[in-house]
């Protein structure tokens, strides 16, 4: 997709916050640290305009980017990261189950993975926890571009077998370095957001 227009809305801490324009929204699930800003800065062609960093635990809110006046992405706090209090922890969930549960213009979910890696338990809770609400899941692991080619097969079976990655739900490797898969996510993105 072409995108000729993105911003940043807000950092939302509660429904009262989300934007009131129903627009589509596509939110951003995955570990702290896994890539998921700059998912989105890929995507849309902007070098920082969702805040990346190389302190995770630092987003607690969700953060809201409109693109081309069609969609929002919304972007998570990471999970698992280790420092973070309990308190905090408690905190993150109910934002995001609540989140997840009520709101009526969210699409599709993509739950950013590691490509190098075996899921997290925290990666395989999120998916089932998806799965049993029945919202649409995307995955995309990433960071593809820090493992040999010959070698993406067998991380992305391993993945899907780890995960019991379910046939109705899309499995896509990406970059953001490289831009592999961007035009593969734009294409489920934009199915996902016509529903
Ligand atoms: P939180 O907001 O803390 O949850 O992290 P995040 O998931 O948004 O991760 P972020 O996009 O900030 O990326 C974390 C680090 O990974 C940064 O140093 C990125 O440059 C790096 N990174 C992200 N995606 C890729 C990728 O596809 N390839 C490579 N090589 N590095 C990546
Ligand atoms: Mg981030």
């Amino acid at each position: 997709m072409k995108v000729t227009q993105s911003e940043f809305v807000i950092s939302a801490v509660g429904p009262d916050q989300y934007p009131d324009d129903a627009l589509p929204e596509i939110a951003l699930a995955g570990r702290s640290n896994v890539g998921k800003s700059s998912l989105i800065n890929k995507l849309i062609n902007r070098k920082n305009l969702a805040r990346t960093s190389s302190t995770p635990g630092k987003t607690q809110c969700l953060n809201y980017y409109r693109i081309n006046e069609q969609l929002y992405f919304v972007d998570f706090p990471g999970y698992g990261y280790a420092k973070v209090s309990k308190t905090q922890r408690e905190a993150w969930g109910k934002m995001i189950e609540r989140y997840l549960l009520e709101r009526e213009t969210l699409k599709l979910v993509l739950l950013v993975v590691d490509l190098r890696h075996p899921p997290s338990k925290d990666d395989e809770m999120m998916y089932e926890w998806l799965k049993h609400y029945e919202i649409p899941i995307c995955v995309v692991a990433t960071k593809a571009d820090k493992i040999p080619r010959s070698r993406w097969a067998k991380h992305a079976k391993q993945m899907k077998t780890s995960l019991l990655l379910r046939g109705e739900d899309t499995f896509i490797m990406y970059s953001s370095e490289t831009g592999m898969g961007k035009d593969e996510l734009w294409s489920v993105i934009l199915n996902h957001s016509k529903r």
